[in-house]
């Protein structure tokens, strides 16, 4: 089935945040769009919100008045369900109840011609689901959009276990032809986007929990690595009551993995209120004059007046480079573990082990961990972990190694897998399961972590980089650490690494 012609109407269903987008971006493509909501003020309020943003555009020169015009002209509001009959694409975005959505497909479903394809934009409802209440379960779909949807590429198309592939291949041309970049997925909990992401909170949740540092710093350190936001300015933005919803679901889907275990620290924020920037509150304060707290770094530290790089140092290579250009004079040396050795001391990437164990293990008592960045250079922070007896001076030359390189560093507690490292293992064990389980395929999850949530990198092009074997040393490492079995590593990581193979044709 072939994408939607220009003139094949499309209707959306729900005049909400997500659907007044979503018009937007049918109309956009140049479709006869219409909007319906029971809710006539909020229907009003939908298309009043289309025209805001346009007028935005216009104002910062992104686009014509007369672009403008045409789109408006192709978008209209309905007043009676009744209208949407006759439109080749229906979208829902009304409230995430299975109940009422299933109501209104049926009523759909009676009054609409067979070929009409229904598409739910449901966040975590599965899509066989929905489509068990119709009398045509293989004209329903997901197509799940991300919020703005106007401005996120990513459009998750959702089947069921009775969604025609025809119906998938047609919305998925069509989600192309409107700009998106769409990725195909089995129904399953969360989809990618949301089901792959929950590692990126949960791990930050269980460091702050820990006491490792404090949510300001713990933010910096994951920009540090790459990521646009860090992971409790981003919970805040998104809302605790939706973040915490979202993960009690897939953990309760999942049959309560412990992968997916929620956080008491989270839940505390919901039971007070305090749900992040819309109630003024959330893991930061945003009421007025509140201020924002700062990172807390390292003060200045004399860097060592040479060093010595041992080996490859893998994933953090550039940093030599950045040494090399630097006034601190650097030698190398052959060897199998990469580490940038200090005048009584190491300083090495981590790899899941604390500080003090990998001192332990090595016999050198000042080791010095620091975190993964997907680019050194861009860096702004990173996160130092020194061992139980390493010694003020060599913590201070690493430090000071560092801020030479015009980095600001945290020192925080000896935790195994540094923050970034850890987030980014589970990322990738999260993707190789969604891969393993057969959800979708390799390029759909990267693309939709890029696309969906900005990642710097898709998780599997990251783990490819690092080296499976890399990924899966840290989470053997950190496994053994915490005895926990949310660390036990994906069988396809494992096969990946025993191999020598990557999730991604080179
Ligand atoms: P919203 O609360 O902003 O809008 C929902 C709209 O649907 C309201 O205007 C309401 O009056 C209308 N409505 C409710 N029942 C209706 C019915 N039976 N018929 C017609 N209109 C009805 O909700 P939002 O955030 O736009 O979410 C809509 C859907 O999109 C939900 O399924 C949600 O899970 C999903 N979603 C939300 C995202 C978000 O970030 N807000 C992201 C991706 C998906």
């Amino acid at each position: 089935m072939p994408a939607l012609a220009k003139s094949d109407r499309v209707a959306v269903i729900g005049a909400g945040i997500m659907g007044a987008g979503i018009a937007q971006v049918a109309a956009a493509a140049g479709h006869p769009t219409i909007l319906y909501d029971t809710n006539r003020t909020a229907l009003h309020r939908g298309i009043q919100s289309v025209r805001e943003q346009l007028d935005k555009q216009v104002k910062r020169g992104k686009m014509t008045s007369d672009a403008v015009n045409q789109l408006l002209a192709n978008l209209r509001p309905a007043d009676q369900i009744g209208e949407v009959a006759g439109s080749h694409l229906i979208i829902e975005a009304i409230v995430e109840d299975l109940a009422t959505k299933q109501s209104l497909f049926t009523q759909l479903q009676r009054f609409c011609p067979p070929q009409t394809i229904l598409a739910s934009n449901t966040s975590s409802l599965s899509i066989t689901a929905i489509a068990s209440a119709l009398v045509r379960p293989e004209n329903l779909i997901g197509m799940h959009f991300f919020n703005p949807a106007q401005v996120m590429q990513l459009v998750e198309v959702v089947s069921g276990i009775n969604t025609s592939p025809a119906v998938a291949e047609s919305i998925t041309a069509t989600a192309l032809n409107w700009g998106k970049r769409p990725v195909r997925a089995r129904s399953t909990p969360g989809f990618i986007v949301n089901r792959v992401a929950r590692a990126y909170y949960a791990e930050a949740l269980r460091l702050l929990e820990e006491g490792v540092a404090d949510v300001s710093t713990l933010d910096a350190v994951m920009r540090g690595g790459g990521f646009p936001m860090g992971p409790f300015e981003l919970m805040d933005l998104i809302g605790h009551d939706i973040n915490y919803a979202v993960t009690t679901s897939i953990h309760s889907a999942f049959y309560n993995d412990p992968r997916f275990l929620p956080s008491q620290r989270q839940k505390e924020l919901v039971d007070g209120g305090l749900l992040g920037r819309k109630t003024g509150r959330g893991f930061y304060d945003y009421r007025d004059n509140a201020g924002r707290p700062q990172p807390v770094t390292a003060p200045p530290g004399a860097a060592p007046p040479a060093v010595e790089i041992v080996g490859d140092l893998g994933a953090a290579e550039s940093l030599a480079e950045m040494l090399a250009e630097s006034s601190i004079p650097v030698s190398r040396k052959p060897g199998t573990r990469g580490y940038i050795a200090l005048e009584n001391g190491q300083i090495a990437l981590s790899d899941g082990r604390t500080a003090t164990r990998r001192s332990l293990d090595d016999g050198i008592p000042d080791t010095i961990l620091f975190d993964l960045s997907v680019n050194y250079a861009k860096a702004r922070h990173i996160a130092l972990a020194p061992g139980h007896n390493c010694s003020d001076r060599s913590l201070a030359q690493a430090t000071g190694l560092f801020q030479k390189l015009g980095i600001q560093v945290a020192v925080v507690d000896d935790t195994p897998g540094l923050p970034v490292i850890r987030t980014l293992c589970m990322l990738v064990n999260e993707a190789a399961e969604t891969l393993l389980h057969q959800v979708c395929d390799a390029v759909a999850i990267d693309t939709a972590m890029e696309a969906g949530v900005n990642y710097p990198l898709g998780p599997l092009a990251w783990a490819d980089r690092l080296s499976p074997a890399v990924v899966l040393e840290v989470l053997e490492n950190l496994q053994r650490s915490y005895g926990f079995d949310r660390y036990r590593p994906s069988l396809l990581l494992r096969r990946k690494a025993e191999t020598g193979g990557r999730f991604h044709d080179a």
